[in-house]
């Protein structure tokens, strides 16, 4: 086993280092991303959008994830792998271990990813009793979106504040082995972080995260319209893909970034 361990990622955050996270859909991405320094890579089913052109990730299957995270580990001998679980391919605990299994044996993933708290735990305990490594999201749940009514920061009041650490410790005592956190105050990512022993990697989350993940094309400045508030262009800074990507690894292990702007 010659890529980048769990072990590896927890003592990390021991040790208090930033751990650097991009999507990777393809194999020249991939390889690109590893040589920059990346510590993992997420197949996300952010793919929907910006590799297919959906309005939403509701549509990807998991064939689509399969495909992408088979690509993702043709381009990289040594990085943590991450592939999510798409849409409805984890309604239930039978469900989501026959498709996990497949990611992981077909596509090659170290770990899934699955949105959601409460309704997911008993999911998330049958998986890690069999050996599946998960990675929660809370937060904003992107295949929530049309329940949410949009891309919006979540956590904001008490209660919902509340609830979501609440959710983080059960993910954790179910055997979750990361989360990742979207869109909510930095505050509420600081104290998620500090509470839980798992990495927590943020987007659009503050920068007290134990590490930091972004849309890859998003940071290149590729993705079309308004660019979300907790994104950056290194493309623009740079001139080069392969500068962009070191100039985010860079930044995310100083703790440049996010800066103030940059988060909620
Ligand atoms: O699909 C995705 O790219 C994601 C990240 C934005 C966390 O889930
Ligand atoms: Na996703």
């Amino acid at each position: 086993m010659s890529r980048i361990s769990l072990k590896h990622l927890r003592q990390m955050k021991v040790a208090q280092e930033k751990i650097a996270v991009l999507t990777a859909y393809d194999a020249s991405f991939s390889y690109a991303l590893e040589q920059a320094g990346v510590d993992i890579l997420l197949v996300g089913d952010s793919l929907g959008m910006v590799i297919q052109g959906q309005e939403s990730t509701v549509p990807v299957s998991v064939d689509d994830i399969i495909y992408h995270t088979a690509n993702v580990i043709r381009g990289s001998d040594k990085l943590f792998v991450i592939a999510d679980m798409p849409f409805m391919s984890y309604a239930n605990p039978d469900q989501a271990i026959k498709n996990a299994a497949r990611l992981m044996a077909e596509g090659g993933a170290q770990m899934v990813k699955l949105e959601g708290g409460a309704v997911i735990i008993e999911t998330v305990k049958q998986l890690t009793a069999r050996g599946i490594p998960v990675c929660g999201h809370l937060g904003l749940l992107p295949q929530s979106v049309h329940r949410l009514g949009g891309y919006i920061v979540q956590g904001r009041e008490t209660a919902a504040a509340e609830e979501l650490i609440a959710d983080a410790i059960s993910l954790q005592e179910a055997g979750a082995d990361m989360l990742v956190l979207e869109c909510v105050p930095a505050t509420l990512g600081a104290v998620v972080s500090k509470q839980l022993d798992i990495p927590v990697i943020g987007i659009g989350a503050g920068s007290d995260c134990d590490g930091q993940v972004l849309v890859v094309y998003d940071m290149l400045g590729l993705t079309p319209g308004k660019r979300p508030r907790f994104s950056h262009d290194f493309l623009a800074d740079t001139g080069s893909i392969q500068s962009a990507i070191a100039s985010y690894v860079k930044s995310v292990k100083s703790g440049a970034f996010p800066n103030a702007e940059q988060q909620f």
